[in-house]
């Protein structure tokens, strides 16, 4: 190999939680470069802008030198041409994302065949955390501390006008 792998993590991360912290943890570790990209689609209704998002994310992995915060539109595939990453990190659940991933990882295999999509199996502990979850039980007054880091539930309670 002429030079290490670039990994890339994508997602809406609307907000980070515990589970997507593990997986960069553990992804962290695999690849020496691991850009966490965040999509910006515009269209898709999204409780914290993308900026929004960028920052929270910025300052959570602000300790591990090993991870690059970037927020993108459009097709996954392009970004990855344009930083030269040939890794896909993804997170796995439950068979409930089989089927997505399945398909997102050949459909990004044919339109980029230098790239290889990685998944990372989910702690035990979180394999039911997704955004939507964390979002629809603070909404509901529910205590999503341990769940998410305690930056995001601060920014959570404000957003929802608990603070
Ligand atoms: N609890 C979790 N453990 C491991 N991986 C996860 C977890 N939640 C999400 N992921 C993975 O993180 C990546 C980004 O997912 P995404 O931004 O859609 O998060 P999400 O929690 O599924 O949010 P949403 O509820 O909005 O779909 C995907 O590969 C997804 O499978
Ligand atoms: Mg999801």
């Amino acid at each position: 190999m002429a030079h290490e792998p670039i990994a890339v993590y994508p997602g809406s991360f609307d907000p980070i939680h515990m589970g997507h912290m593990a997986i960069i943890q553990r992804a962290s570790l695999l690849f020496p470069r691991l850009v966490v990209a965040i999509l910006d689609n515009t269209g898709k209704d999204t409780l914290f802008t993308p900026l929004e998002r960028v920052d929270m994310m910025r300052e959570i992995v602000a300790d591990n030198e090993a991870v690059e915060v970037r927020r993108f539109t459009g097709l996954l595939v392009n970004l990855m041409r344009q930083i030269d990453a040939t890794i896909i990190i993804r997170g796995m659940r439950a068979v409930s994302d089989f089927e997505y991933e399945f398909q997102m990882a050949l459909m990004n295999r044919r339109l980029y065949p230098d790239v290889e999509t990685v998944f990372l199996t989910a702690e035990e502990e979180y394999t039911y955390l997704s955004s939507r979850l964390v979002k629809e039980v603070a909404a509901l007054g529910g205590d999503v501390s341990g769940l998410v880091p305690e930056t995001v539930r601060v920014r959570l309670e404000h957003r929802l006008g608990r603070s």
